[in-house]
C-alpha cells in the first residue's frame, strides 16, 4: 500500500480502539478479571486473538447474530470459524440434542443414528466407510496413524502454510528447500525432518519430486487452501495429485472441515474427487463436537484386515472414550437432514455471491489494490492486488495492521468476521441485509483508506 495510506492505518486504528474500548467496558471488566484463572486470561489460546486488545464476552446466540455482554448485537459471519456454519443453535439440532440428552449422553455402545449419519455421509462425500470422532484434529490424527500403519511408511506430506488442527505433524512450513518448523508452534515432539514433506500448493513437479522417494505415508490437504486465504487449485492440479498418489501407493486425505463451504458434499462431490479417506470436523453436529473420518472401500478392506478386534483395539492410538457419543451423532443427524441440506447450500452460496460483488465493487470503487475471492458460501478479502498460488505467496501478502483494523472497524459496526484472516462465511441463518451490513460498513472502511 501506499505512505499515505499507512499512516492512515495508525491513525484510523487507534480511534477504532479507542471507541471499542469505550463501548465494551463489561467485557473489558471481565477480561481485566479473567487474568487472575484463566491463562493468558482467556479460556483457549487463540482467544488472545482478537483485534481490540480483549475479547468481546458472548452473552447468546442465535442463527447468524450474536449478543455480547454490554449489549451489543452483532451479525456474525464467523460463525466459530465454521463450527457455528449451520447458524448458532440451530432448531432441528436443538431439538435433537434436548431429545437425546434426556435418553443418554455417552456409553461406549453404538446407537442407530450411526448408521443413519454415516450412510449420509456416504451419499454426501462418495466414501462408502465412516468412524467418528469428536474434533476435526482428531479425525486428521486418526488418518495419519492409519495411513502409516497401512503403508509402513514414516511421513506424512503437507502444503506449505496448510492448517490441519493442532496435529503435530502438520506445523511445518518451507524455508527455501528446507522444512522449518512454522513460526509460532509450541513443544514440537521430534524433529519434523523424521515426519513430514512440505510442497508448495499448486506446484506439481515439487510434489512428484517428493513423493517418490517411497517414504510418504499419505498426502494430507484441503482441497482448496483456506487457512492463508483461500487459495485455489489451478487447473489439472487435483488431477496431477491423484495421479501422482496412487502411482506411487501413497494414500490421499482430503480434509473437508472447511471446504464443505462448496456444497453438501463439500469440494469433493463437487469436483469429483476420488480420495482414499477424507475428514471433517466442525459444523456437521451443528456445533457440538464431532467429527467424521471416511475410507475408500479398499483402504477400509485392507483396514479390517489388518486391526486388532481383541485387547488390544482400545490401545492402538485411534479413537476416544467419548468419541461417537449418542449425543453428537443425534445432533449429527439432525444437522445433516434438516439443518445443512441442498436447499440451505443454494442459498448460503447465493448469499456468498452477493458478499463477494458488495466487496469487488466497494474495491473498484475506491482504487485499492486488494481482491475478494470466493469458495461456496466463503469470502474472504486479501490486501495485495494478486490472487496468491500457493501458501507462501499468500503469507506474504498478509497485511497485519491492516487486518487488524478492518476487523476492528468492522466489529465497531456490528460486524464479526474471522479472526487471523479476513473471512466470512454465510449461514443458513444469514440474510441478504446482513450481508448488505458488511457491504455498507466496509464501503465506509474502503472510502476511509483511500482518502
Ligand atoms: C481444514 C481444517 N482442518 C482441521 C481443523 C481442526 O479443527 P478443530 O480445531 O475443530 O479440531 C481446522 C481448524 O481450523 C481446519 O481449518
Amino acid at each position: 500500500m501506499a505512505g499515505s495510506a499507512l499512516s492512515a492505518v495508525d491513525a484510523l486504528l487507534a480511534r477504532e480502539l479507542e471507541r471499542f474500548e469505550r463501548e465494551h467496558p463489561r467485557s473489558l471488566e471481565l477480561a481485566r478479571e479473567a487474568e487472575a484463572s484463566l491463562l493468558q486470561g482467556v479460556p483457549m489460546p487463540w482467544m488472545v486473538r482478537w483485534a481490540g486488545g480483549f475479547p468481546v464476552f458472548a452473552a447468546e446466540a442465535a442463527g447468524a447474530r450474536f449478543r455480547d455482554v454490554d449489549g451489543h448485537e452483532y451479525v456474525d459471519f464467523c460463525l466459530g470459524d465454521t463450527a457455528a456454519m449451520t447458524g448458532h443453535s440451530p432448531e432441528p439440532t436443538v431439538r435433537a440434542i434436548e431429545e437425546q440428552a434426556r435418553r443418554g449422553i455417552t456409553l461406549m455402545l453404538p446407537s442407530e443414528d450411526a448408521l443413519v449419519v454415516s450412510r449420509e455421509l456416504a451419499r454426501r462425500f462418495g466414501l462408502p466407510r465412516w468412524q467418528f470422532a469428536l474434533t476435526a484434529t482428531d479425525a486428521n490424527r486418526f488418518a495419519i496413524r492409519l495411513a502409516r500403519e497401512l503403508t509402513g511408511r514414516p511421513k506424512i506430506l503437507v502444503f506449505n502454510w496448510c492448517y490441519h488442527g493442532t496435529v503435530d505433524e502438520t506445523f511445518a512450513t518451507l524455508d527455501g528447500d528446507r522444512v522449518v518448523e512454522r513460526e509460532g508452534s509450541i513443544g514440537k515432539p521430534v524433529p519434523l525432518e523424521e515426519t513430514t514433506r512440505v510442497v508448495e500448493w499448486n506446484d506439481v513437479e515439487d510434489l512428484e519430486r517428493e513423493v517418490v522417494q517411497g517414504d510418504v505415508a499419505c498426502v494430507l490437504t484441503e482441497p482448496a487452501l483456506t487457512n492463508i486465504g483461500i487459495v485455489l487449485p489451478e487447473p489439472g492440479f487435483h488431477e496431477a495429485l491423484r495421479e501422482i498418489t496412487r502411482a506411487t501407493g501413497t494414500l490421499l486425505i482430503v480434509d473437508e472441515t472447511h471446504t464443505i463451504c462448496a456444497g453438501p458434499g463439500g469440494y469433493t462431490a463437487a469436483h469429483g474427487l476420488e480420495p482414499d479417506l477424507l475428514t471433517i470436523g466442525k459444523p456437521i453436529a451443528g456445533g457440538i463436537p464431532a467429527a467424521a473420518y471416511g475410507f475408500s472401500e479398499d483402504v477400509a478392506s485392507r483396514l479390517e484386515a489388518m486391526l486388532p478386534t481383541d485387547e488390544r483395539a482400545d490401545v492402538g492410538g485411534i479413537g476416544g472414550t467419548a468419541a461417537a457419543n449418542v449425543l453428537s451423532l443425534a445432533a449429527m443427524r439432525a444437522t445433516l437432514e434438516e439443518v445443512l441440506t441442498d436447499e440451505a447450500f443454494a442459498r448460503m452460496i447465493e448469499l456468498g455471491e452477493r458478499f463477494e460483488t458488495g466487496v469487488a465493487e466497494a474495491i473498484e470503487r475506491h482504487g485499492l489494490p486488494w481482491h475478494v475471492t470466493r469458495l461456496g458460501c466463503r469470502v474472504e478479502y486479501l490486501f495485495r492486488a494478486e490472487r496468491p498460488r500457493n501458501g507462501a505467496e499468500a503469507a506474504a501478502g498478509g497485511d497485519a495492521e491492516l487486518d487488524r483494523l478492518m476487523h476492528l472497524y468492522m466489529l465497531n459496526r456490528g460486524i464479526l468476521m474471522t479472526p487471523f484472516h479476513n473471512m466470512a462465511l454465510m449461514s443458513p441463518a444469514t440474510t441478504a441485509a446482513d450481508v448488505d451490513a458488511h457491504t455498507e460498513a466496509f464501503d465506509e472502511a474502503a472510502s476511509e483508506l483511500a482518502s
